[in-house]
């Protein structure tokens, strides 16, 4: 393998890990900040940051000539073919971001890359909001004869143990700016398992990672608080809840699209946060649940608003495939909110016979929509037919691709909301859009 120059700018924790790491893998490497403390310790063989096993790293990286400072912007990027940024990206105040640092790399870099004339390639590490990358490459890093390569390539490793997670990342992507862009350049910063996205994805998935893995921390010290209220040893509930690795920590429920619905997750969020409320235990993020939950019901709704059409027709009523019950379904809600908006709703569910429903499904069904069983349609086909162009909300796939493809095409104008990730959608209509996607 090739190993090309690399320049770090920003010294700091993950510069620092960064530049040792890459020197490790047999890069040459020349770090620069604006610290004149941090470019003479690395000068000297020793981290600027203290980290387990980094001063080791360093100075046998230095001591093999891999790895050495400068604070000179051109200098670094004079000898090296990938420029790496890790500058701070701190919070303002107010809890914007504050892109001061990054602004004045990104003006550097551009600046220097244009004098040195030959092919160079950008990664961006700092952690920044989605747009960024491109903002800042069409600013600072687009003109010249020779423009450089721009990627975003976020950073998951964590402090205490940063120099095992860079060996072995828990996730490793990368960022591009248009599809197909070659990552050959910067090939030594990846492995074999790098996914290939677009760079706003990349930079919301640093993002979102951040937010599950706070939210998983306030989750677990909310049912801790609780526990401790009842005398229960939170850790042990925890502790099972983790080896559920099919429901709980798994891919499932962790899918953008439909809200919540059913017999139970509604039922049991509101047990649960009343009797918190009794205990006189705060638990902000669990009360939160049913009301973003209902946040994203109107979000649906608008969506269906801004295409101003009259008739909407609901693919899937039932809140689960292949079933009937309609007891907390997020789409019985739907219907029962554009009814209340004046809206013209019909209903295609074969799962869903109005005629068949009985007990706590029945009550549920009469007390949220008592108009169902008009609503209802056995087939779509006279419906798409008949000339007026509709807004069809699909969220689940109870109809076959084969019998809704040709029926788009056949009677055209309708405009698809696909609420349940049904990317196949996207090629039987142009007239398509995802409410996550
Ligand atoms: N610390 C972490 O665990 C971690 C993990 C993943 C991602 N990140 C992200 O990585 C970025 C860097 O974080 P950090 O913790 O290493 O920050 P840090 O504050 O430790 O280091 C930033 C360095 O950038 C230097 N710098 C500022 N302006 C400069 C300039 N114009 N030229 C050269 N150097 C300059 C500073 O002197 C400092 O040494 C942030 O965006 C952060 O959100 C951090």
């Amino acid at each position: 393998m090739i190993h090309p120059r690399i320049s770090i700018f920003g010294l700091g924790y993950v510069g620092s890990v960064t530049a040792a790491s890459l020197a490790e893998r047999g890069c040459s490497v020349i770090g620069c900040d604006v610290s004149p403390g941090k470019v003479d310790q690395i000068n000297a063989g020793k981290a600027p940051i203290g980290e387990p096993g980094l001063d080791e790293l360093l100075q046998a990286q230095w001591t093999a000539g891999r790895i050495r400072a400068t604070p000179e912007v051109d200098e670094a990027v004079r000898e090296s073919d990938i420029s790496v940024v890790c500058v701070g990206t701190p919070s303002a105040p107010s809890g914007a971001l504050d892109l001061r640092y990054v602004e004045t790399v990104s003006a550097q870099l551009g600046a220097a890359i244009r004098r040195k004339g030959t092919p160079h390639s950008v990664v961006y590490r700092s952690t920044m909001l989605p747009g960024s990358t491109r903002r800042l490459a069409a600013a600072h890093l687009g003109e010249g004869e020779n423009p450089p390569a721009v990627y975003f390539l976020p950073e998951f490793l964590r402090q205490g143990s940063a120099l095992a997670d860079f060996r072995n990342p828990s996730l490793s992507v990368i960022g591009v700016l248009a599809p197909g862009q070659s990552v050959a350049p910067v090939a030594a910063m990846l492995d074999e398992a790098t996914e290939i996205v677009a760079v706003e994805s990349a930079e919301l998935l640093k993002y979102s990672c951040n937010a599950f893995h706070a939210m998983k921390v306030v989750f677990a010290n909310e049912i801790g608080r609780i526990g401790k209220e009842l005398g229960i040893d939170s850790s042990e509930v925890m502790g099972a809840l983790c080896r559920d690795t099919r429901l709980n920590i798994s891919p499932y429920y962790l899918k953008p699209g439909t809200p919540f619905g059913g017999s139970c997750l509604p039922k049991d969020v509101a047990a649960l946060v009343h009797h918190s409320r009794k205990l006189g235990v705060s638990v902000p993020m669990l009360d939160s649940l049913m009301e973003s939950n209902r946040r994203h019901l109107e979000a649906v709704l608008e969506r269906i608003e801004g295409r101003g059409r009259k008739g909407v027709l609901l693919l899937g009523l039932a809140f689960k495939e292949g079933t009937d019950d309609l007891r907390g379904s997020a789409m019985l809600e739907l219907a029962a909110q554009l009814m209340l908006r004046g809206y013209e709703v019909k209903i295609f569910d074969p799962a869903v016979s109005p005629a068949n429903l009985i007990g706590a499904n029945r009550v549920f069904a009469d007390a949220r929509l008592p108009d169902l069983a008009s609503l209802m349609i056995e087939d779509p086909t006279s419906l798409l037919a008949d000339g007026e162009p509709r807004t069809i909300v699909v969220s689940k796939e109870c109809i076959a691709l084969e019998e809704l493809g040709p029926l788009l095409r056949d009677y055209p104008g309708h405009h698809l909301i696909d609420v349940n990730g049904w990317r196949a959608l996207k090629g039987v209509t142009a007239s398509y859009e995802g409410v996550c996607w």
